[in-house]
C-alpha cells in the first residue's frame, strides 16, 4: 500500500471515501465533489439503513452522476472531530477498500468542514495497522480472497497536506515498529531461533541504533547463569541483544526497555502439554515489541536517550537440560531452586534487568513478557498486566495505555507475595505454585531491579493470539509498540 497527502483536487476513478456524520451530514469539500449526484447518498444510505455511526459503512458502486467507481461513506457518528478515534475510521476504511479497489481518495474532512492533520496522519495509521498481514509461507496465495492490501494506492486529500506529510514521518515510524514486531512474534521458532532474531535486531544499525549482541561465552563471564540454565537444553545457543537509541541530550539518563525472548517454550523438563504448545512460538513478544519500540525511536529520531535488552533463549528438555531441583546463581549473586522449568522468563529477566540496572542506572526501567497464563485467566486479552514499584510511572503507562487502545491494569505488589518465593535450599524459587502466579512471577522480577523505577507488563494475554479487528489482523499484534512510544513522546523527549 501506498499512502500519499495531497491537497483536495479531480479525485482518482477508482473509489472516493468521504466522511458522514450521523446526521449524515459531509462536508463541504465533499460536498462539491457528490454534486452532480444528486440525492443519491440519502437515498442509499436509507436503503441500506446506513446512519453514520463510527466506522459504519455504505458502500456505493457505480455511483450514478460520479466519475468513480465506487463511492464509500464512512460514519464519524456524534462525536465532536477532536475526540474522535481517528485510527479505528482508517480501519474501517481499510477493512472496505482493500478487496477490489486500487486507487482510493479519502477525503479527510468531518461534516463541519474540518480537516486537521492530525486526523489525517492517524487515518493512515489505522490504514497501516489494518493493511498488516502475514503471508510470508503461503506459496499460493489468493490476494482479493485474503485481503491483501499491498496494491493500494491511498491518497488523502486535505489542504493541510504539507503538515500531514511533516507529522506522517512519525506515524510512519510506529507503523513500521508495529510491522517489526508482528514479523517477529509470526515467524515460525524453526527460522527464529536466538541468533537470527538477534540478527533481526540488528538491522536497527541502519537508523542509527547502536547494536551489542554477547553470546554464551560473554554472558558466563558475567555470570548470567538464570538464563544460561534455561538455554542449557537448546541446542540453540542464547544471544543478549543491547540495543542504544541516543536522540537525547549526551550523556542523559536514558530509559529502557527490557523483553523476554523465549524463542520457543516447550516448558522444558516441566513439559508442557501438547494442546497448543505451538502458540509458545510467541513467548517472545515482549522481545518483539521492544525491536519495534526501538526501531519507532530510532526512525522518528526520538529526542531521548533509550536503551532496549533482549534476552533470547530456546526452553527445551534435552540430556543437558535444567531440573527442577537445580539451583542457579544469578548474575545479581542471588542463587534459586527451580523448582519448574516451565517458569522460565523470569529466569531470563532477572539477568537481563540486572544487567540493564547496573550498566545503564536508567530513569526507568519497563520489561515486557508473555510471563504467565494466570494472568490471562485475570485480565483476559484485553489489558496486560501492569506491576510497578514506582506510581508515577504506572500512572503513566496507564494514561498512554487510555490513549492508544493498548490498556494495561495494575495488580498489586507486597510483602506477603515476596514471601512466597522464599526457598528451602536457595534465596528464592522460581515457582511459588498457583495461588497468585502473576503477581509472584512479578515478585520474583523485582528482586532483580535492585530498586530502580521499574514496571513489569505481563503480556502473555495481550502479546499474541488477541481479538482480531480492522487495526489488527495479524496472530502477532506488535503488542506495546505504540503503547510504550506513546510513554516516550508525552514524558521523556527532550
Ligand atoms: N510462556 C509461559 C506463559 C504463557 C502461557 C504465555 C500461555 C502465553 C500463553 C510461561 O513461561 C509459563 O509457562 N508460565 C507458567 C509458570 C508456572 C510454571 C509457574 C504458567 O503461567 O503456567
Ligand atoms: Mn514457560
Ligand atoms: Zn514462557
Amino acid at each position: 500500500m501506498k499512502i500519499t497527502f495531497a491537497k483536495p483536487g479531480q479525485p482518482a476513478r477508482g473509489t472516493l471515501v468521504v466522511l458522514a456524520n450521523d446526521a449524515l451530514k459531509i462536508g463541504p469539500l465533499a460536498r462539491g465533489l457528490l454534486a452532480k449526484s444528486g440525492d443519491l447518498l440519502a437515498r442509499a444510505a436509507k436503503t441500506a439503513g446506513f446512519k453514520g455511526a463510527v466506522a459504519a459503512s455504505l458502500d456505493i458502486v457505480a455511483p450514478a452522476g460520479l466519475d468513480q467507481e465506487r463511492l464509500l461513506v464512512i460514519g464519524t457518528g456524534k462525536a465532536a472531530p477532536g475526540t474522535l478515534d481517528w485510527q479505528k475510521i482508517g480501519g474501517a476504511i481499510q477493512a472496505k477498500i482493500r478487496s477490489g479497489a486500487t486507487e482510493v481518495t479519502i477525503v479527510a474532512e468531518t461534516a463541519d468542514g474540518t480537516a486537521a492533520p492530525e486526523a489525517a496522519v492517524e487515518i493512515a495509521l489505522g490504514l497501516r495497522l489494518g493493511a498488516y498481514r502475514f503471508d510470508r509461507y503461503k506459496t499460493k496465495k489468493k490476494p482479493e480472497e485474503e485481503g491483501d492490501a499491498s496494491t493500494l494506492k491511498v491518497t488523502i486529500a486535505l489542504a493541510g497536506d504539507a503538515q500531514a506529510r511533516k507529522l506522517w514521518k512519525a506515524r510512519e515510524a510506529v507503523a513500521d515498529g508495529v510491522d517489526i514486531a508482528r514479523d517477529l512474534v509470526n515467524e515460525p521458532p524453526n527460522v527464529l531461533d536466538p541468533a537470527e532474531f538477534a540478527a533481526r535486531a540488528a538491522k536497527l544499525t541502519a537508523l542509527g541504533v547502536t547494536i551489542e549482541t554477547l553470546d554464551e561465552k560473554a554472558m558466563k563471564k558475567l555470570g548470567m547463569n538464570a538464563l544460561l540454565g534455561v538455554a542449557q537444553g537448546s541446542a540453540k545457543p542464547p544471544r543478549l541483544v543491547v540495543m542504544q537509541w541516543n536522540g537525547g541530550k549526551k550523556g542523559a539518563t536514558p530509559v529502557a526497555f527490557v523483553g523476554k525472548g523465549v524463542v520457543f517454550d516447550t516448558g522444558g523438563i516441566s513439559i508442557k502439554p501438547a494442546q497448543g504448545m505451538e502458540d509458545m512460538k510467541g513467548d517472545m513478544a515482549g522481545a518483539a515489541c521492544v525491536v519495534g519500540l526501538m526501531h519507532a525511536l530510532a526512525s522518528r529520531k526520538a529526542k531521548v536517550n533509550a536503551v532496549g535488552v533482549i534476552g533470547l533463549v530456546e526452553n527445551m528438555p534435552d540430556g543437558n537440560a535444567q531440573r527442577p531441583g537445580d539451583i542457579v546463581t544469578s548474575m545479581s549473586g542471588q542463587t534459586i531452586e527451580i523448582i519448574n522449568t516451565d517458569a522460565e522468563g523470569r529466569l531470563v529477566l532477572a539477568d537481563a534487568l540486572w544487567y540493564t540496572k547496573q550498566r545503564f542506572k536508567p530513569a526507568f526501567m519497563v520489561d515486557l513478557a508473555t510471563l504467565t497464563g494466570a494472568i490471562i485467566i485475570a485480565l483476559g486479552d484485553h489489558h496486560a498486566g501492569l506491576f510497578s514499584n514506582c506510581d508515577q510511572l504506572a500512572e503513566r503507562l496507564t494514561a498512554a495505555g487510555v490513549s492508544t487502545g493498548e490498556r494495561v491494569w495494575r495488580m498489586p505488589l507486597g510483602a506477603d507475595y515476596d514471601k512466597q518465593i522464599d526457598s528451602k535450599f536457595a534465596d528464592m524459587k522460581n515457582s511459588a505454585g498457583r495461588q497468585g502466579s502473576s503477581i509472584t512471577a512479578a515478585q520474583f522480577l523485582q528482586r532483580f531491579v535492585d530498586g530502580n523505577d521499574w514496571a513489569h507488563l505481563d503480556i502473555a494475554g495481550t502479546g499474541m493470539a488477541g481479538p482480531q479487528n480492522d487495526l489488527n489482523r495479524s496472530w502477532g499484534p506488535g503488542w506495546g509498540v505504540r503503547l510504550l512510544d506513546q510513554l516516550v513522546s508525552a514524558h521523556y523527549e527532550r
